[in-house]
């Protein structure tokens, strides 16, 4: 029997099934039926391997019921291989990674002993929103980047001097990763997020570089949007050209889409991490060089 098995997940089923193909291993698939009162039900089907599994499985909404779905696959791959390692390409609640306000959960340090008390020995993630979420967790850690992937995508476009834009400083080196793999130059804005409210402000006064040129806006995920949204009406303000949107991870809640578009953004390209109508851009080769 094959050596290393993967374990597709429903919310990864796709990808799980293209890097099975790719490293030459035996495909699990899993049924799932989802009861009324929101219960999971998961029937696996093919053989698990003795030595290593792999299970795959986003975390993208519904959040909990792909989380009980991941930790219910690593604990019964657990059952017969000696070794297995999440792959889990959206690490949701990787915004939750340290006390923002007096009394806040971190959940990251409880997805960290779920996972190990899972029987996960590594867990592998593609952009974590930020690594400290991955310093709560008492297994190994690896968070690999598809910024390699996504720059490919926009080279074949072929834009004329685009400049990449991070819409907030933290996401400045992802920007910088970006532009230096794309050859061209980047700049990052100045974001304000109210904790509370969670409502999105750019504090960045006028900047010159914009103007006349297309933009590929960068950042590793949209929610509702807001960032994308507030950074594209600044920069239009500021005479640029089309703007793009590149991201790893496209949620994109409610309407999030129709209120990007009617910010002005021409294009948003996302990878398949959460398969989507943005999601043209495929991860199964970085995870398969990873693993
Ligand atoms: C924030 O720091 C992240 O990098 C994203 O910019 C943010 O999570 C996107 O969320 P939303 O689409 O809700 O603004």
């Amino acid at each position: 029997m094959n050596k290393v098995s993967i374990i597709a997940g429903k919310s990864s089923e796709d990808v799980g099934k293209k890097l099975s193909r790719k490293i030459k291993a035996n495909l699990v698939k899993s049924q799932i039926r989802v009861f009324a009162d929101g219960e999971s039900k998961i029937t696996l089907s093919g053989k698990i391997s003795k030595k290593r599994s792999i299970v795959i499985q986003s975390i993208y909404p519904p959040v909990d019921t792909n989380l009980i779905q991941a930790l219910s696959l690593v604990a019964k791959a657990k059952e017969t291989s000696s070794e297995v390692i999440a792959v889990i390409p959206y690490m949701g609640y990787a915004r939750q990674d340290r006390e923002f306000l007096p009394g806040e959960i971190v959940t990251m340090k409880v997805l960290g002993k779920l996972f190990k008390g899972a029987g996960a020995s590594k867990i592998i993630a593609v952009d974590i929103h930020s690594m400290i979420g991955f310093k709560h967790f008492p297994i190994k850690t690896k968070n690999i980047s598809a910024i390699p992937e996504l720059v490919e995508h926009f080279k074949k476009m072929s834009l004329k001097n685009p400049l990449v834009v991070s819409p907030d400083q933290g996401g400045k080196e992802r920007a910088q990763k970006f532009a230096k793999e794309l050859g061209s130059e980047y700049i990052a804005l100045e974001k304000k997020r109210d904790r509370k409210t969670g409502k999105v402000q750019i504090k960045t006064k006028n900047i010159s570089e914009v103007a006349n040129r297309d933009l590929i806006l960068v950042d590793d995920m949209i929610s509702t949007g807001g960032s994308i949204v507030k950074a594209t009406q600044f920069l239009k303000k500021q005479k640029c050209k089309k703007v793009y949107v590149a991201c790893t991870h496209a949620l994109l809640m409610n309407d999030a889409e129709k209120r990007i578009k009617k910010a002005g953004v021409t294009k948003i390209i996302s990878t398949n991490t959460i398969p989507g109508k943005t999601s043209i851009v495929d991860i199964s080769n970085i995870i398969a060089k990873a693993i």
